[in-house]
C-alpha cells in the first residue's frame, strides 16, 4: 500500500511560511547557530573547522555518548542516528514489521506512527487518549487490545498534540504488559524533558525495558529542529542493526555540520530546555487566562508537559475556523483532524515568543467575529 499524504506536513506546507503567528507549533523557540555556538567558549573556531566528509553511520562516536548521557543504562553503542525522529520512525518500522503483523499506536497521533506500518500492510488498532479522561490512556483496554500477531505498541509521553504525560504507574504497567507478552514497546520520548514539573518526568523506557526502544530528537526540547538530528536508544541489538543497515538506502549517515551542533547542543542541553520552559511557563499563565475569558468559545485540558495543548472549539467547525483565521488574521492554528480527531480539537502551540501577540490577534479576530 503506497505511503499516503502527511495530511499535518501538508497542513504546514499551505501555510508555516506564509502565515504570520504560528500558535500551533509543537517545537518551541529556537536559537541562531552564533547563540548556540556561544554556549561553549571555543565552539565556534572548533565548528569553523569541523571536518564535512561523510561521518559515521551511525552518529559520530562523541556525540552518541552525549546522547547517551539522557539515558541511565544505555551506552553510546546502543545510540543510532537518524536524520530528525521521522527516519527513525521509518526504519524502526521496517525494521519490525511485516505484513500479517499487528500493531497498537497511541491516538491521537503523529502520523507516522501509523501510516509507515499500514503502507507496510501492518494491521493498525489505535490506543486512544480521550480528553474527559483528561488525555490519558486505559491500561486495562490496552489489555483486551492485544492479538496473537501484536508485535509492537507505541506510545508517544509527553504527547503531541495534547501535552499529556502518562502517570509513572500506567508508563511501568504499559511496559510489564509489553514484556509479559513479547512484544516491542516503540516509545516516542521527543517531547521528555519538558515536563512543566521536573518531578513529573518518567524513566526512558529503554533504561526499564530490555526489548524497548526510546526515540529521542534535539528538535522538541531543545528547540533545534533544523539540525535534523534525532536517534534511538535500545538495549535491542536485533532491531538497532537492522535499522543501521536500513539507514544505509536513505540518508548513509548524519550532516557532519549538525552533529558538531548537536553535540554542543546536548552538553548544554539544560539551558536549551530552560528557556523552552521559561517562555511556555509565561505563556501558560496568559492561556489561564484567555481561556476563562473565551469559555464559552472553547474548553481545555490544562497540559502538563510540552509546549503544545489540544483544546476544543464549541462554536463551528474547527477546519474552516482555522481557515478564517489564517487568512484573516495571519494566525495559523493546526485542526485536530490533521490527526484523525473528528471531536473539533485543535492543537495550540505556545512555545514562541511572540506567542503572547498571537494570542492578541486571536482575541481581535474573535471580537470582530462576535463569537463569545
Ligand atoms: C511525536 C513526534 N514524533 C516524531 C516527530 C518527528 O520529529 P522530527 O521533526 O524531529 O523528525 C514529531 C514531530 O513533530 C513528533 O511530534
Amino acid at each position: 500500500m503506497p505511503l499516503r499524504p502527511f495530511a499535518l506536513e501538508r497542513y504546514f506546507a499551505k501555510y508555516e511560511f506564509a502565515t504570520r503567528f504560528l500558535l500551533c507549533s509543537s517545537d518551541p523557540e529556537s536559537v541562531t547557530t552564533r547563540e548556540l555556538l556561544d554556549l561553549e567558549p571555543g565552539a565556534q573556531e572548533r565548528f569553523l573547522n569541523h571536518w564535512l566528509g561523510y561521518t559515521e553511520s551511525t552518529g559520530s562516536p562523541t556525540l552518541r555518548a552525549e546522547a547517551g548521557k539522557l539515558y541511565t543504562t544505555i551506552d553510546p553503542a546502543e545510540i543510532l542516528c537518524f536524520a530528525g525522529a521521522e527516519e527513525g520512525i521509518y526504519w524502526f518500522m521496517h525494521a519490525s514489521l511485516l505484513s500479517d503483523d499487528h500493531i497498537i499506536v497511541h491516538a491521537p497521533c503523529y502520523q507516522s506512527h501509523t501510516e509507515v506500518a499500514r503502507a507496510i500492510g501492518t494491521q493498525v488498532t489505535e490506543w486512544r487518549a480521550r480528553a474527559e479522561n483528561n488525555w490519558q490512556l486505559d491500561v486495562d483496554e490496552l489489555r483486551r487490545l492485544i492479538q496473537p500477531n501484536t508485535r509492537m505498541i507505541l506510545i508517544n509521553t509527553p504527547h503531541n498534540p495534547t501535552g499529556a504525560l502518562m502517570s509513572s504507574a500506567d508508563f511501568a504497567a504499559v511496559n510489564a504488559i509489553a514484556q509479559e507478552h513479547g512484544i516491542v514497546l516503540f516509545s516516542d520520548e521527543v517531547f521528555r524533558e519538558f515536563e512543566h514539573d521536573p518531578a513529573d518526568r518518567l524513566a526512558a523506557a529503554c533504561d526499564v525495558n530490555p526489548t524497548a526502544v526510546s526515540l529521542g530528537v534535539l528538535s522538541k526540547t531543545y528547540g533545534l529542529a533544523g539540525l535534523r538530528i534525532g536517534w534511538i536508544a535500545t538495549h535491542n541489538q536485533r532491531i538497532r542493526e537492522r535499522m543501521a543497515s536500513l539507514k544505509d538506502y536513505t540518508t548513509i549517515c548524519n550532516s557532519a555540520p549538525s552533529e558538531f551542533l548537536a553535540e554542543v547542543a546536548l552538553r548544554h542541553r539544560a539551558v536549551l530546555a530552560g528557556r523552552a520552559l521559561q517562555i511556555v511557563r509565561g505563556n501558560l499563565t496568559l492561556l489561564d487566562d484567555f481561556f476563562v475569558r473565551h469559555a464559552g468559545l472553547f474548553s481545555w485540558v490544562r497540559p502538563i508537559a510540552s509546549a503544545m495543548a489540544f483544546p476544543k472549539l464549541h462554536v463551528g467547525l474547527i477546519e474552516a475556523y482555522a481557515d478564517a483565521l489564517a487568512r484573516e488574521s495571519g494566525v495559523l492554528l493546526l485542526p485536530g483532524s490533521v490527526f484523525g480527531d473528528s471531536n473539533n480539537h485543535f492543537r495550540l502551540g505556545f512555545g514562541r515568543k511572540n506567542m503572547p501577540e498571537a494570542l492578541g490577534a486571536l482575541e481581535q479576530f474573535i471580537a470582530h467575529h462576535k463569537l463569545t
